[in-house]
């Protein structure tokens, strides 16, 4: 299927259109143990966001000997100066090659880049998506091309409940899907866009300052295991409650070490500490909605099909929402859970 979609203009042109979903992590990756592998020191578990989505084009064009490949990038419409991401990406790709190619790419997302919905995750994935169906490449190549670009990405590779394995001396890191989207229909995702005014640090920044400066980064590694299990073991029986918990938990824990890292760094705002007890007084009763956050105040909620409606509402009566700078949220999307990458054409 895949083969008859990749439109080989001719020996020395390939063309690809491809789509992929950012993803949301249930229990986060924070710190590398390589910096020059991109390897995690912890696992991380995360679902797909179905609405949201990068669609990316790659033009691939065989260079002539003596020739030099001159790759480019443009995200909604605006073409951006390449990074030591995007060229690790694709001197990666361009090694594995007998010939030389150069590489053009253009991506838009339905979501804003800027809103900090983890849309490197979505582009990286995308990309390595594209190179790897347009030269045949293994799903191991795949996903070290991904992670190449932003280590979250190799988790937008694969469909449903992922989990990105840091790997160890014998294993090399890796990504697996647990179950397929389809196993838990009724779970739903509402993002929401806060405003956000200061500028946060990058995860790549924020990493490495937590995993220098951190002493109780060691006390939540050794704690990974047992809650990535408890992830798989909640999804795969539909336990909500258990599920909510460890992923607010997680989230939590996350943002502690960011303020245990030295100097402490802060990704929540004021909008998000409402939201967090929003969450808890909705919860009261039984646990029904868990947020968790990114490395930036944007929430992420996971609730059932059948308290979204309310859940929702609550929001509404809550938040100002809207475009203007007086407004605490930007704005709400509601979502399913999402699958894998796709060629689109
Ligand atoms: O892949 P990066 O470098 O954008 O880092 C992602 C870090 C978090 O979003 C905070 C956690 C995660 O696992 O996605």
């Amino acid at each position: 299927m895949i083969e008859n979609k990749r439109q080989k203009m001719d020996e020395n042109e390939i063309r690809i259109t491809v789509e992929a979903h950012p993803n949301i992590a249930l229990i986060k990756y924070w710190g590398k143990k390589s910096e020059t592998e991109m390897t995690p020191l912890n696992d991380s578990i995360s679902l797909a966001i179905d609405i949201f989505h990068a669609k990316t084009t790659l033009t691939a064009r065989r260079v002539e000997e003596g020739e030099e490949s001159v790759d480019t990038v443009s995200i909604n419409g605006r073409e951006i100066t390449l990074n030591t991401r995007f060229n690790r990406v694709f001197k990666s790709v361009r090694d594995r090659l007998d010939s030389s190619w150069s590489f053009s790419i253009s991506s838009s997302t339905n979501f804003p880049v800027a809103a900090g919905l983890a849309s490197s995750a979505a582009g990286f994935a995308a990309i390595a998506f594209a190179l790897g169906k347009a030269f045949d490449l293994s799903q191991t190549d795949i996903e070290r091309l991904a992670r190449y670009g932003s280590g979250s990405a190799s988790r937008s590779g694969l469909p449903g409940l992922v989990q990105w394995k840091k790997g160890d001396e014998k294993e090399e890191s890796s990504v697996l899907s647990h179950f397929p989207s389809s196993h838990w229909p009724d779970l739903r995702l509402v993002i929401l866009v806060v405003k956000d005014e200061e500028k946060s640090i990058s995860s790549k920044e924020g990493m490495e300052r937590t995993a220098r400066t951190s002493e109780l980064l060691q006390d939540r590694i050794r704690r990974n295991p047992a809650r990535i299990q408890g992830i798989i073991d909640s999804f795969a029986s539909r336990d909500f409650s258990t599920l909510a918990e460890l992923t607010m938990r997680d989230s939590n824990e996350f943002h502690a070490v960011c303020l245990d890292s030295y100097p402490p760094i802060q990704y929540l705002n004021t909008t998000s500490w409402s939201i967090i007890n929003l969450v808890h007084s909705f919860n009261k009763e039984s646990v029904r909605a868990a947020y968790t956050f990114d490395a930036g105040p944007n929430a992420c909620i996971f609730t059932l099909k059948e308290y979204m409606d309310e859940f929702v509402s609550l929001v509404h009566s809550s938040f100002s929402i809207g475009d203007s700078i007086e407004k605490e949220l930007r704005s709400v999307h509601i979502s399913t859970l999402g699958d894998g990458p796709k060629v689109v054409e």
